[in-house]
């Protein structure tokens, strides 16, 4: 049975899920709000859950993340990204000739068409940011069935990162090569070499970590695309651009830059004191939802270090290590009993430079990743086939008098 055979099943098979424990207290609470103040107006859809879902579970108390049944420490250590994708699209791990079949898919759609390309050089000459040329780019991707989208966006998201990176830096086109797997031909292309393992190993460690993440709001605008019954490539350029805004996924470098300004661990606390005594938030650090650690930071800094410590800048990562410690510290002091944990943002900052990714690829990597999780998303809301429409409340004036222009 081939991959698109398989996925049509399972995107026909609507699960019915108990809701866990927690999230019923959720919805309560989210009712309750709505009761009390008589609006049911919840800011930022706060604790409302709006969707049920087989991909991802966030449990920040428990500081848990749990993708299709694993946890992410156990999913992302072991998976490739092709594994991880199959498992978000099929709700199954691969055997391996699926594996094997999936693989092949994949590769036979990173290829860009003229149409593509010739964007990509258009808004390269205009020195247009990665993130605005890949919503662009994604939008050129030819329309087909869903399956045959998601097929193609996954494929070749990464392709049209490296290949606007290359044209900014004026570099030659690296094709993709169909030998290689989807993590290890997405460094090849972006560099014009092969990786080895260990290098392979932490971008799969990277995208799989990142694949999915609960209903975050570039996942809700994706699923509220879809449940109008437009299609996932327009449901996916919506989602890279809700992912580009900095209260998402657009701001991993300021950790990173914070690292380099320190440059040396003994200025590490009296520059981070300064920035918390002006008010500053210490970047890569805290989470809304993660109340007692960030599990992605912990799967991370477990690959960081491993890259840095076998094929890196040994100084660097001990620099990273020395500022996490003494941010935690110093964050410890500044508002005792908040727990504010070192969050995914820095170790994704310190893993994607010791991938030699600059800083400018960090949010396109992202998104490279999450479209696994995005496509999946399209797909369980399209099984669902409801549309998402919820009220608002009309707080304005009732009943003005209409002026005519020339009394106005
Ligand atoms: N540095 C300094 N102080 C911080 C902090 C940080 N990184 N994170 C939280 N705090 C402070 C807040 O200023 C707040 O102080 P106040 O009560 O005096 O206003 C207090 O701790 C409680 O914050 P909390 O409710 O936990 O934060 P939040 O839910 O509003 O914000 C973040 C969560 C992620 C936005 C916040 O932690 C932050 O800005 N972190 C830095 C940016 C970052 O790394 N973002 C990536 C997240 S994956």
């Amino acid at each position: 049975m081939g991959t698109m055979e398989l996925w049509s099943m399972n995107v026909e098979k609507v699960r019915p899920h108990t809701i866990p424990n927690s999230q019923s207290e959720f919805i309560g609470r989210a009712s309750i709000m709505g009761e009390s103040s008589g609006t049911g107006f919840v800011a930022g859809l706060e604790d409302v859950v709006a969707a049920e879902t087989r991909l991802s579970g966030v449990y920040g108390e428990a500081g848990e993340l749990i993708i299709a049944g694993f946890p992410v420490e156990e999913l992302a250590r072991r998976a490739s990204f092709e594994e991880t994708a199959y498992l978000l699209w099929h709700d199954v791990l691969p055997d391996a000739g699926q594996l094997a079949r999936f693989r092949e898919e994949l590769a036979g759609q990173r290829n860009l068409s003229r149409a593509t390309l010739d964007l990509l050089r258009a808004v390269a000459a205009e020195k247009v940011p990665v993130m605005d040329a890949l919503r662009m780019a994604a939008g050129t991707l030819s329309p087909g069935t869903d399956e045959e989208e998601a097929l193609a966006l996954v494929a070749s998201l990464p392709t049209i990162v490296a290949a606007y990176s290359r044209m900014l830096d004026g570099g030659e086109l690296v094709d993709p090569d169909p030998e290689l797997g989807h993590a290890a031909n997405y460094l090849y292309m972006l560099t014009g070499e092969a990786p080895g393992a260990e290098l392979t190993r932490a971008l799969e460690t990277y995208l799989s970590t990142v694949s999915d993440h609960g209903m975050n709001a570039s996942t809700f605008v994706a699923r509220v695309i879809v449940s109008t019954r437009s299609d996932f490539v327009s449901a996916v350029v919506g989602a890279i651009g809700a992912l580009k805004g900095p209260l998402h996924g657009g701001a991993p470098g300021p950790a990173l830059d914070v690292v380099f300004q320190i440059g040396d661990a003994s200025r590490a606390e009296a520059y981070l004191r300064e920035k918390l005594g002006r008010g500053e938030r210490l970047m890569g650090f805290g989470h809304r939802i993660y109340r007692v650690r960030d599990p992605r930071a912990d799967v991370l800094a477990a690959a960081a270090e491993r890259l840095y410590t076998t094929d890196g800048d040994t100084e660097l990562y001990e620099l990273a290590l020395g500022v996490e410690q003494t941010a935690l510290r110093l964050l410890a002091e500044h508002k005792p009993g908040r727990n504010l944990q070192t969050n995914v943002e820095f170790y994704t900052a310190l893993l994607l430079h010791g991938l030699g990714l600059p800083t400018q690829l960090f949010t396109p990597t992202f998104a490279a990743g999450r479209v696994a999780g995005w496509t999946a998303h399209c797909s369980e809301q399209r099984a669902l086939d409801r549309l998402i429409r919820p009220q608002s409340l009309y707080v304005g004036d009732k009943d003005r008098p209409w002026v005519p222009l020339e009394e106005r």
